[in-house]
């Protein structure tokens, strides 16, 4: 039976903790897979979530099966801080959520969802984060890719993506991210996001946000403007959530499919469908992250506790970006990196060929994706300016 498979290569991206972990050299840095990482370079249990956990423990008396839906109040709890207490969608019950296996999936089941009532293709703005088409093919579904970041302008472009948006119609199904676009960090103005939801309204087309860094880019209601919006004006929506980067549950595994129906009782036959098409795979997710948001987010003091840690995440990783364009001014690098201030979340891009990338690797041992993304938590004091030397070396930057 397995005679003929061929063995495959590590996942591109997660392969690179491996290969980091693998390299003996002292001045090592890991700019790869998107996590979180502190100035000593470590990934702390956040403390709202090692006090959830204590209770979650407290309480607990019995392993047996969670509901299908997940922990119970996490699925309401994620969707009203995602789309605010007081959204239209939820007052008029029109929102199904089930939690999910991570953000990875949410994506999936969202794709499969997509499957069985006929889609055959999503449109996505290239690039877009190295496993969406992973997931969505093994969902049954193809990618169709259009402009998205304009790697000479470092900034979306706005104008060829608006033009291959403009093309869409009700057939179709357009990947949006919100917020923190991975791999770009490139992210639409609110403008932007008025004007494709505009065109969604007017054409009809399927709108699936993958919203897997909320609260990294300005705040958790900022960064919420593109769901709570879609949720708002359009009549059907599908929004993928994860609790990896914003809680730090990153090996729990915890995450939700959010959608948006015309009635309430398209609602339940659409959470009816999740249930089955999770049933047909995993059965139901694991319960410990879900039964952590939940108690996260049903404690005042623990909800506070929790925005204080979010925010000194994304207010660390703004830092670190400033820290980066300031030092590779100072080395006489001009202001090449410059865009890199402007840009959400964990990741930007960096101007380098994928020879390039593989030489700041081999002779410099800084890890990356192959398309040059970086995860700016992995810059500090410590170690930017041998990471401004190696770009210099490599690309003259
Ligand atoms: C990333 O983009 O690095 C993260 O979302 C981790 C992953 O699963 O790819």
């Amino acid at each position: 039976m397995f005679s003929d498979l061929d063995a495959l290569a590590p996942d591109a991206l997660l392969g690179l903790t491996k290969l980091f972990a693998e390299d003996k050299r002292a001045k090592k840095i890991d700019l790869g897979v998107g996590v979180f990482r502190d100035k000593e370079n470590r990934t702390p249990i956040l403390r709202a979530v090692k006090t959830a956990e204590e209770r979650v423990f407290g309480w607990e008396t019995s392993k047996v099966y969670t509901p299908p839906e997940g922990a119970s109040g996490f699925g309401d709890a994620v969707a009203r801080l995602l789309l605010g207490e007081a959204h239209p969608a939820l007052a008029d019950g029109r929102c199904a959520v089930v939690q999910t296996i991570g953000g990875c999936g949410a994506v999936r089941l969202g794709g499969e969802l997509l499957k069985r009532v006929g889609a055959e293709c999503v449109t996505s703005g290239a690039p877009t984060w190295a496993n969406h088409q992973p997931l969505l093919m093994a969902a049954g579904l193809r990618m169709k890719m259009i402009p998205y970041y304009d790697a000479e302008k470092r900034a979306v472009q706005i104008d060829g993506f608006m033009g291959a948006v403009e093309k869409l119609g009700p057939e179709d199904a357009l990947l949006l991210h919100g917020p923190c676009h991975n791999p770009s960090g490139a992210d639409l103005s609110r403008e932007q996001i008025d004007a494709v939801l505009d065109r969604a309204c007017a054409q009809g087309f399927f709108v699936f946000i993958d919203a897997a860094y909320h609260g990294f880019a300005e705040g958790l209601d900022e960064d919420a403007y593109l769901p709570r919006e879609a949720a708002r004006r359009l009549p059907e929506l599908l929004i993928s959530y994860s609790c990896s980067k914003n809680f730090g549950l990153y090996r729990e595994r915890t995450g939700a499919l959010i959608a948006v129906a015309k009635t309430p009782d398209r609602a339940s036959a659409v959470k009816s469908h999740l249930l089955n098409l999770a049933r047909g795979n995993y059965s139901m997710p694991p319960a410990h992250g879900g039964e952590i948001v939940a108690e996260i987010l049903t404690s005042p003091e623990l909800t506070t506790l929790w925005r204080e840690e979010l925010s000194a995440m994304r207010e660390a990783i703004r830092e670190n970006r400033r820290l980066l364009v300031r030092t590779a001014a100072e080395m006489q690098m001009g202001d090449a990196l410059s865009y890199i201030e402007r840009q959400n979340g964990m990741f930007s891009l960096l101007p380098l060929s994928v020879e390039q990338v593989m030489a700041m690797r081999e002779r410099h041992g800084i890890y990356m994706a192959g398309n040059g993304r970086i995860n700016l938590c992995g810059v500090n004091e410590g170690n930017v300016a041998h990471l401004c030397e190696a770009l210099r070396d490599v690309a003259g930057k």
